[in-house]
């Protein structure tokens, strides 16, 4: 990797067993002046390379340069934002954009097609294509204490679960996204605070496992673009993750074999759900909707994608999300700690 101020070059390469990635971004002040192209290669012929061009906005004064591309509700939360985090906003600037003297670079992406980024959340090199092709039938067959534990532990929490929401599965699939991405970042969190006190390297274990994290919020952000929760539903949410996380954290703490276990049949069950979720389309139970503007641009769908193509993808990132976390608790059942084993960085 190579980075420059000034005209800020940056060349980046990544390599992986599921993805190769290359993409140069060249910026300054002014209009267009440089590109950002990348290469993924996943398995086989598909094989994709998409172009984007930069374009790079005299940057003083101003934050998130423009709201051109951004949808009503993006529009609003950037308003909101801006009045919100600008203290040298006065009353009668409300809406505008904040001054500032910091200069903090604002890029502007574009669409190879010529159409404008609109995402302020995630940018094009951080897009992929999902592997189908993962086995889903993959199973940790529980043998030790620990294991079985960690396997009732799971499948107890499915019973008041199936009950809750019934057939209802895109309301079920983002309330459990809402659990789903906390076991990351509480791993990452606390690999990155232990390789802090150890003067130690993660391995790329923090990376992937704050990388789980984000895919697990980007599929809260795309179901909840077809489902809205009612008022219960957000309180319930609220209590979850309180109880969740921290029991989460604890149990890290106390045993990250465990832990990771936990998650692994977490994702076992994400499947199944999602299984059930595409047989209910597939009868015609729930309404095939044309699949929200944020799932084509992410995992890089057909424009005319479907919420059924969506769900696919999902179910394949839960398929990678199982191995991993199995994989991890796996180094651990065999006496090594996690940075003794590269991380699955860019697992898709
Ligand atoms: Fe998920
Ligand atoms: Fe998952």
């Amino acid at each position: 990797m190579m980075m420059s101020r000034g005209t800020a070059t940056m060349v980046r390469s990544v390599t992986g067993p599921m993805s190769a990635r290359l993409f140069s971004i060249a910026a300054g002040t002014g209009s267009v002046i440089g590109a950002a192209r990348i290469s993924a290669g996943l398995a086989g012929s598909e094989k994709a390379v998409a172009t984007w061009w930069i374009k790079s906005y005299p940057v003083i004064g101003a934050r998130n340069a423009s709201t051109v591309a951004l949808g009503e509700k993006e529009q609003q939360d950037h308003k909101e934002e801006t009045v919100a985090g600008g203290g040298a906003t006065s009353g009668d600037q409300k809406g505008k954009e904040v001054v500032s003297y910091w200069g903090v670079p604002q890029s502007k992406l574009t669409k190879e097609d010529g159409s404008e980024w609109k995402w302020n959340c995630f940018k094009p090199w951080e897009t992929y294509q999902a592997d189908l092709s993962i086995d889903l039938k993959k199973h940790h067959v529980p043998k030790t204490f620990l294991d079985k534990f960690a396997y009732w532990t799971v499948k107890s929490l499915r019973l008041p679960t199936d009950i809750f929401f019934q057939r209802r599965y895109g309301c079920r699939a983002m309330m459990l996204e809402t659990v789903a991405a906390v076991p990351g970042m509480v791993g990452g969190m606390l690999l990155h605070c232990k390789s802090l006190r150890r003067f130690e390297h993660s391995g790329g274990w923090i990376k992937a496992l704050l990388e789980e994290a984000e895919n697990e919020r980007m599929h809260l952000m795309t179901f909840m673009e077809v489902a809205k929760p009612r008022w219960y539903e957000r309180a319930l949410v609220f209590t979850v993750q309180g109880v969740f996380f921290n029991a989460y954290f604890l149990a890290y703490l106390a045993s990250p074999k465990l832990a990771h276990r936990i998650t692994g049949y977490l994702e076992e069950e994400a499947i199944h759900s999602y299984t059930e979720f595409l047989k209910e389309l597939d009868k015609g139970n729930i309404e095939n909707v044309k699949a929200p503007a944020i799932a084509i641009d992410y995992w890089r769908l057909p424009a005319d994608s479907t919420l059924r193509d969506v769900v696919m993808v999902v179910r394949a990132d839960e398929a990678h999300h199982r191995d991993v976390n199995h994989f991890a608790s796996d180094i651990h059942y065999q006496g090594h700690e996690l940075k003794d084993s590269p991380a699955p960085i860019g697992y898709h």
